[in-house]
C-alpha cells in the first residue's frame, strides 16, 4: 500500500492519540514517524507504532509527562521527561539546545528517563535548519556484543550529525553504532526477507541470516565500534546519572513500566566559531568537491550522508511511502494494540 506523507502522518497521529497521548504530542510523534518513513528509514517509522502504542496504553509511556527543563550553567542544562514519549522530550530538548546555542555558542542538554526516541537524524536536523550544526547521542537497550565478547552488553547507541551549508543541501549523519539498527532487522522480519551473515549472531553466539533467530548484533568495525558505544553510553547515560550498559531496561520487558533511557543533544553556533557566511561556503565546497571525485568501480558518484535519504523523501512525494500490508491493516484498523510485544524478550519473540 502506498500512502502520501500526509495521509501517513494522519494515521499516525490518530492511532497514538488514541492510545493516550494529547494531540500535541501525538502529532510530534507522527512527525518523528513519518519523517523517518520519508526518508526510508523504515525501520524507525509506523513499523513502530503498535509498540508505543501499547507502551502507552499501559502507562509505561507517560501520557500526560511533567517534563521540566532545569538551565545548570549558561550551555547545559538537564530535561527531566517523566518517562514521557522520547520524540516528544527530544524535540523539546533541543529546542532548549538550541536557544542556548544561539545566545551562548553551545547548548549541550542531557535528556533523563525518557522512552525510545526513533531517528535521531529528526533533531539534528532542527538544529541545522537554524543554521546550527548538531550532534545527538541516545543509549538503547542492551542487544550488542562487545568486541570480542560473547554475551550482549550494549546497546545499538546511534549517532547523529547534521550541518547547513550555502545552498539547499544539508549533512545528515545518523548511524548506529551495530553493523545494522535493530529496527531494520525488525523490518526483515516483518517483511520475512533474510538479512545478511554480517549484522548479528544467533543463540550460540554464530552469524545468523535468519532475522526471527537472531540473539545479539554485530557492532561496526569491530574494536572501534565497540569503543563508540561505549562512548554514547557514557555520554547519554553515565554522564546523567541513568542505568547503562547492560542495566539498561529493554524495550519489551515490561510495558507498564518507564524505560529510564538518556540522550545527549550538543548544538554549536558556527558563528561563535568562525564566519558563519563562509562556513556553510565551505561546507558547500566540501560537498562540490566529493562530487568532483571519480567514482570508485561499481559506484556512480560519491553520496554524502543524508543525500539519499533526501532523493528518497522527494521520489516517496511522487509516487508515496510504500508501507506493509500488516501495518497499513493495523494503522487503518480500530484497534490500540493486540498486546503483541509486553514480557517479550528483548527481541519481541
Ligand atoms: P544507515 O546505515 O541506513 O545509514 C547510516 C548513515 O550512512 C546515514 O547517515 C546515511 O546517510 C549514510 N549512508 C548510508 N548509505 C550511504 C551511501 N551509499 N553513501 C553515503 N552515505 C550513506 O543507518 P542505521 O545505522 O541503520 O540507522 C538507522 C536509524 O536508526 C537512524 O536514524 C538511527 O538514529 C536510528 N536508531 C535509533 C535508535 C534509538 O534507540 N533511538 C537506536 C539505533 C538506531
Amino acid at each position: 500500500m502506498k500512502l502520501s506523507k500526509k495521509e501517513l502522518h494522519q494515521l499516525i497521529q490518530t492511532k497514538i492519540q488514541r492510545a493516550g497521548l494529547s494531540k500535541e504530542q501525538a502529532e510530534i510523534v507522527s512527525d518523528v514517524l513519518t519523517f523517518a518513513d520519508a526518508r526510508g528509514i523504515h525501520s524507525h517509522g509506523a513499523v513502530r507504532v503498535e509498540y508505543y502504542a501499547e507502551r502507552i496504553a499501559k502507562g509505561g509511556i507517560t501520557n500526560q509527562p511533567h517534563f521540566e527543563f532545569k538551565k545548570t550553567a549558561p550551555s547545559c542544562g538537564i530535561f527531566e521527561a517523566d518517562n514521557g514519549s522520547g520524540h516528544v522530550a527530544a524535540t523539546k530538548a533541543m529546542s532548549e539546545a538550541m536557544k542556548m546555542a544561539k545566545e551562548t555558542g553551545i547548548g549541550a542538554v542531557g535528556i533523563r528517563n525518557m522512552s525510545h526516541s526513533g531517528a535521531l537524524a529528526y533533531f539534528v536536523e532542527m538544529a541545522a535548519q537554524e543554521d546550527l550544526v548538531a550532534l545527538s547521542v541516545c543509549q538503547s537497550d542492551p542487544m550488542v556484543v562487545p568486541f570480542g565478547g560473547s554475551e550482549a552488553y550494549y546497546g545499538t547507541n546511534p549517532i547523529a550529525f547534521a550541518a547547513p551549508s550555502a545552498d539547499e543541501r544539508m549533512i545528515t549523519f545518523d548511524m548506529a553504532t551495530t553493523v545494522q539498527a535493530w529496527g531494520k532487522v525488525l523490518h526483515a522480519r516483518s517483511k520475512k526477507e533474510p538479512i545478511p551473515n554480517t549484522w548479528a549472531v544467533d543463540e550460540n553466539g554464530e552469524p545468523t541470516t535468519d532475522p526471527t533467530k537472531v540473539n545479539a548484533l554485530l557492532p561496526i568495525a569491530g574494536p572501534k565500534g565497540s569503543g563508540l558505544m561505549m562512548m554514547v553510553d557514557i555520554l547519554s547515560g553515565v554522564l546523567l546519572g541513568l542505568p547503562f550498559g547492560k542495566h539498561v531496561s529493554s524495550m519489551y520487558h515490561d510495558l507498564s513500566n518507564g524505560r529510564e533511557l538518556g540522550q545527549l543533544h550538543i548544538v554549536f553556533n558556527p558563528a561563535f566559531f568562525t564566519d558563519l557566511t563562509e562556513f556553510k561556503q565551505n561546507i558547500s565546497q566540501m560537498l562540490d568537491e566529493l562530487k568532483e571525485i571519480t567514482p570508485a568501480n561499481g559506484f556512480t558518484e560519491v553520496n554524502f550522508p543524508g543525500e539519499r535519504g533526501r532523493l528518497r523523501e522527494t521520489r516517496y512525494e511522487e509516487l508515496g511511502i510504500e508501507l506493509v500490508d500488516d501495518i497499513y491493516t493495523y494503522l487503518i484498523s480500530d484497534t490500540i494494540h493486540e498486546n503483541k510485544y509486553d514480557h517479550k524478550n528483548k527481541f519481541a519473540e
